[in-house]
């Protein structure tokens, strides 16, 4: 499953490069703005930081088909490496991912809320569909039930399309998506940090290191124990 980061904030993504297994970062209008950077600049300077291979993906911001597909065009020449074009799943959007599908430009079909929406993505084209789970459940739905009713879809009709799970709040989200066998999840920094905290994961370390320090002194860590 990919573990991605959905952020625009160098400072975030450097720290989450250093320690976690990071396969690429994903962006949207809103959290590009947030950084309050010129655009493609900071888009250059995120792929800076991830390297030519992580996957990079940057939302297209037009809503007809024909200036998505000249959006999606312009990223492409503008960014190196590994670059997925995200796009809305509306009519328009269809259109263009089919389009870009044709000029072997890669798309992540996003705003995606029924099994159907992701359906109608994948069959356009779409490599990736992102199913915005903390919006569903938002909503009164169950976003981790969707994600396993578009899995189901994608498996009896051989839609070889990957599901980027998105739109998370809290980690049992996350829990149940990768249960529903998500592809992939693309989460906050904050969030994303939050995988690995447990207080008693703390608490049984410090346990841990008392009991070896009682026994060989402080700071005797294995390389310096002679005994
Ligand atoms: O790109 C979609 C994702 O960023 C939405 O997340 O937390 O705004 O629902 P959120």
């Amino acid at each position: 499953m990919q573990l991605i980061i959905d952020s625009a904030n160098i400072n975030s993504i450097n720290k989450l490069i250093e320690f976690f297994p990071i396969d690429g970062v994903t962006t949207n209008p809103s959290i590009i703005v947030k950084e309050q950077k010129p655009f493609l600049p900071l888009l250059k300077e995120i792929r800076s930081v991830i390297g030519e291979e992580r996957e990079l993906f940057v939302q297209v911001i037009a809503k007809n088909a024909n200036e998505m597909v000249e959006e999606a065009k312009f990223i492409c020449e503008a960014l190196s490496g590994n670059v997925v074009v995200k796009v809305p799943v509306t009519m328009e959007g269809i259109k263009a991912i089919k389009q870009l599908k044709s000029e072997g430009i890669r798309t992540l079909a996003t705003t995606i809320y029924t099994p159907i929406n992701a359906y109608l993505a994948a069959k356009a084209g779409a490599e990736y569909v992102a199913p915005y789970v903390n919006r569903i459940d938002n909503l009164t739905g169950d976003g981790a039930k969707v994600v396993t009713e578009i899995i189901e879809i994608f498996s009896r009709h051989h839609l070889s399309c990957k599901v980027l799970a998105a739109s998370f709040k809290n980690v049992q989200q996350i829990h149940n998506v990768s249960l529903a066998g998500a592809h992939g999840i693309t989460a906050a920094p904050e969030l994303i940090e939050a995988l690995v905290e447990h207080p008693s994961i703390k608490e049984n370390v410090e346990k841990f290191r008392k009991d070896w320090f009682n026994q060989y002194g402080n700071e005797s860590l294995f390389l310096n124990i002679t005994r």
